[in-house]
């Protein structure tokens, strides 16, 4: 159950500590700022992904450059939540979503994408290519490959096939809130239990801000497993599973997207920067709106968010223990643990 006076007083604890400059983890004193690049990104994936952006950050590149070489670097490797490696849908078919955003507001998007490696990509080529910000489905894929995208072959990678094969035996569809035998609470959307025993992400969320100063954003995945077809969670949608507001700062979530869609996430965690909380505080908000919505379900579900402001202080919070995120910045790389709502 959960526990009602614990979330008064992480709410009131919250307000204090949100409001004023006691009790900071180490990584919010940080000023970043010109000069001074960083990224971070969603579970442990983010480390090999950000060393895809350090290549760009370290060079001077820009934040929107990075955040775009730093997910792809996850959407080609071998995992069960990104990419075309992924997961199917119910009917054995990958598709994913991915959106980018830069320090302008400039954004694009893609979703139900099939058989294009890299939908961080194309997302750009909608942002920069199109008056729209968000392509789906066949016209999403027709313009991925009129911009020269090649259309990869319809095969599932072996570890899905496996897992696919595995979930047709029941053919159950729960819906993404409820899945009891995951003792993480994470939900189908993985994180997945691997066969050495660690947990895999479900998602890439990465956030930059560059030698400028200036910050930008991108989100992929290939979304729940085994979803029904046409799916799409918050990961593409802007303001969701992403957003960035270059005066204040830039969030992205990770987890059930339902949830995260219905309280506009990362744009309300990035709201709650504005109003002067630091970013483990606005996380941690966010989190308690969507366990108050949720009441006795929340403990099913899992989701995060990760944000960082504009003096590059950097925050995260989770409904369930296990979130971490990756951060690499000129003096440091490392995986950062992030307090959770649950057993904390
Ligand atoms: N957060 C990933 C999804 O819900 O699709």
């Amino acid at each position: 159950m959960i526990n009602r006076r614990k979330f008064i007083h992480a709410s009131v604890f919250t307000s204090l500590a949100g409001l004023t400059n006691k009790r900071l983890p180490a990584i919010q004193d940080r000023q970043a700022v010109k000069g001074n690049p960083i990224v971070i990104s969603t579970w442990d994936a983010g480390l090999e992904a950000n060393k895809g952006a350090w290549e760009v950050l370290s060079k001077n590149g820009t934040a929107l450059d990075a955040v775009e070489k730093g997910v792809m670097v996850t959407e080609s490797s071998k995992n069960c939540c990104v990419g075309l490696g992924a997961n199917p849908d119910r009917d054995g078919f990958v598709t994913l979503d991915s959106c980018i955003m830069d320090h302008q507001f400039n954004c694009g998007s893609v979703a139900f994408l099939e058989r294009i490696k890299h939908p961080v990509s194309v997302a750009r080529r909608v942002m920069e290519k199109t008056p729209h910000v968000m392509l789906v489905g066949i016209g999403a894929q027709q313009f991925a490959v009129a911009e020269g995208f090649p259309l990869e072959e319809q095969k599932l990678s072996e570890d899905a096939q496996r897992a696919y094969d595995n979930w047709l035996k029941k053919s159950e569809y729960h819906p993404p809130a409820v899945n009891v035998e995951n003792k993480q609470g994470h939900g189908p959307f993985a994180p997945a239990k691997l066969d050495n025993g660690e947990w895999n992400h479900d998602t890439i969320g990465m956030v930059a801000m560059d030698a400028m100063g200036n910050l930008s954003g991108s989100c992929t995945t290939s979304g729940a497993g085994f979803k029904m077809r046409g799916r799409v969670g918050d990961s593409p949608i802007i303001g969701a599973g992403l957003f960035v507001d270059n005066e204040v700062g830039a969030c992205t979530a990770t987890g059930q997207g339902e949830d995260v869609i219905r309280v506009a996430g990362s744009h309300s965690v990035v709201e709650l920067m504005r109003q002067g909380l630091f970013p483990e505080a606005a996380c941690k908000k966010i989190v308690e709106r969507i366990v108050k919505i949720k009441g006795e379900k929340a403990k099913d579900i899992q989701v995060a968010f990760l944000a960082v402001n504009k003096k590059g202080q950097v925050g995260a919070y989770a409904i369930h223990p296990g979130f971490e995120y990756a951060i690499k910045t000129n003096e440091m790389e490392k995986l950062v643990k992030a307090k959770s709502w649950l057993n904390t």
